[in-house]
């Protein structure tokens, strides 16, 4: 529950959020979290005790690429039987009133199917295979077999995803960039904020003077930074911001 002066932060923050039209919206894990996917670095976040570190690299890759290939088909599937809730759903909604921009870590497509439209996906979607020689990508069928081989060349297919020590795709981090660089208010739901350069967007939001609001049930490395901090999950908080 609320004490007295959370109630008066949340009614500050919710004016805020009435009164701003460009939104910036960061999310990571947390907010895919009731919809039954597991984060990375919360319980359940480790796959035959490897962590994501340890698999979404393209040195791994290059190892043992059924074994990663392996971990993106499980957690494809539980993607397949993932619903958006209702933390999705009240973004996309936000989205026809305000002029808002939604940056993604996630690669579930939860976001889309809720949907909002104005999305950046930061590290890609693990709905597609990506062709390791023609760069053509295709949708993955439910029973793909390892490894999935590209449609058009024929040559062996990865995920579609940024692993660590790739670099942003540079046109979609622009835009992050920039919608963050002109955010009146940044909302920061569902991430550990440890991952960078992700991390370091809702910063770039504080400094040009915007309105900073996290929601995640654990403190993050941003949480003293923000104005507000609704320590709670994505759906119970996005419920108490509009206030429905
Ligand atoms: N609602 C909101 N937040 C939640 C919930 C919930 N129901 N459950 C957990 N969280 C919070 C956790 O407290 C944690 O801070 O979600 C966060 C999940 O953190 P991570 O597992 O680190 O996920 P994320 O921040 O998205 O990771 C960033 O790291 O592994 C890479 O590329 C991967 O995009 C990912 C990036």
């Amino acid at each position: 529950m609320l004490n007295l002066s959370s109630l008066k932060k949340l009614q500050e923050a919710r004016a805020k959020l009435h009164t701003s039209q460009k939104i910036a919206v960061l999310t990571g894990a947390g907010i895919s979290q009731e919809s039954g996917i597991p984060t990375f670095r919360g319980q359940g976040g480790l796959w035959r005790e490897y962590r994501a570190e340890d698999l979404a690299t393209p040195e791994a890759y290059a190892r043992d690429p059924l074994l990663v290939w392996e971990w993106y088909q499980m957690r494809f599937h539980t993607v397949l039987r993932a619903e958006p809730n209702s933390a999705h759903y009240a973004l996309a909604e936000l989205e026809k009133t305000k002029d808002l921009i939604l940056v993604s870590q996630n690669v579930d497509g939860l976001h889309k199917r809720a949907g909002s439209s104005r999305i950046l996906e930061l590290h890609g979607n693990i709905t597609l295979s990506r062709c390791e020689r023609c760069l053509h990508l295709d949708e993955l069928k439910e029973n793909f077999s390892l490894p999935p081989f590209c449609s058009r060349c024929h040559a062996r297919a990865r995920p579609n995803v940024v692993w660590f020590g790739e670099a942003l795709p540079q046109a979609i981090f622009g835009q992050a960039v920039e919608a963050f660089h002109n955010a009146e208010l940044a909302l920061v739901i569902g991430t550990s904020a440890v991952v960078e350069p992700a991390a370091s967007l809702a910063l770039l939001a504080k400094e040009q003077g915007a309105y900073l609001i996290e929601i995640n049930p654990e403190p993050t490395p941003l949480s003293p930074l923000v104005n507000f901090s609704l320590m709670t999950t994505a759906s119970q908080g996005m419920q108490l911001l509009l206030g429905k």
